[in-house]
């Protein structure tokens, strides 16, 4: 099988630290890897590079063969890959939906009843303000 994703001799080093030495990760398409070891074993920092936040003092990164510089977040984005952090923050003021989604709106939206009665709306989804759209808040009981 193609390989999707190869991490070829990553090292990284913060001062007084090497958190990756000339590491190898591969990843073929439908796969689900698991990246399993003690803190500060660089977990994270592969992570972190492969998301565009970090970047490698050495080694080299491929997607589907191709040779690719992952130098922001907004290119690994770019590029399909999507990170969930472990620690994160909320924008208290969006929705839900909004948040999963910020930075990268949805540009379609499924048709629906507002569709068919030719009044489809601009917007992906009701702002935040309003609690009546599928992608709004529950209202809080
Ligand atoms: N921004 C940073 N500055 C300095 N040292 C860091 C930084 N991020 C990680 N490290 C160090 O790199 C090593 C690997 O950390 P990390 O990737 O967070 O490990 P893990 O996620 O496996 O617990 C640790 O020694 C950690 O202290
Ligand atoms: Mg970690």
């Amino acid at each position: 099988m193609s390989l999707l994703l190869e991490m070829r001799g990553i090292t990284k080093r913060f001062p007084g630290v090497v958190a990756l030495h000339d590491v190898d990760f591969d990843l073929a398409g439908g796969e689900v890897h698991v990246l399993l070891g003690e803190n500060g074993a660089g977990k994270s920092t592969l992570i972190k590079i492969l998301a565009g936040a970090y970047h490698p003092d050495q080694g080299e990164i491929r997607l589907a063969g191709r040779p690719v510089r992952i130098d922001s977040a907004i290119a690994a984005q770019r590029l399909g890959i999507a990170t969930i952090y472990q620690e994160f923050n909320l924008v208290p003021t969006l929705t839900v939906a909004e948040n999963i989604f910020l930075g990268r709106p949805p540009r379609r939206r499924r048709c629906s009843s507002a569709c068919t009665s030719g009044s489809a709306p601009t917007r992906p989804w009701p702002s935040s303000s309003s609690r009546s759209g599928r992608w709004s808040r529950s209202p809080r009981r």
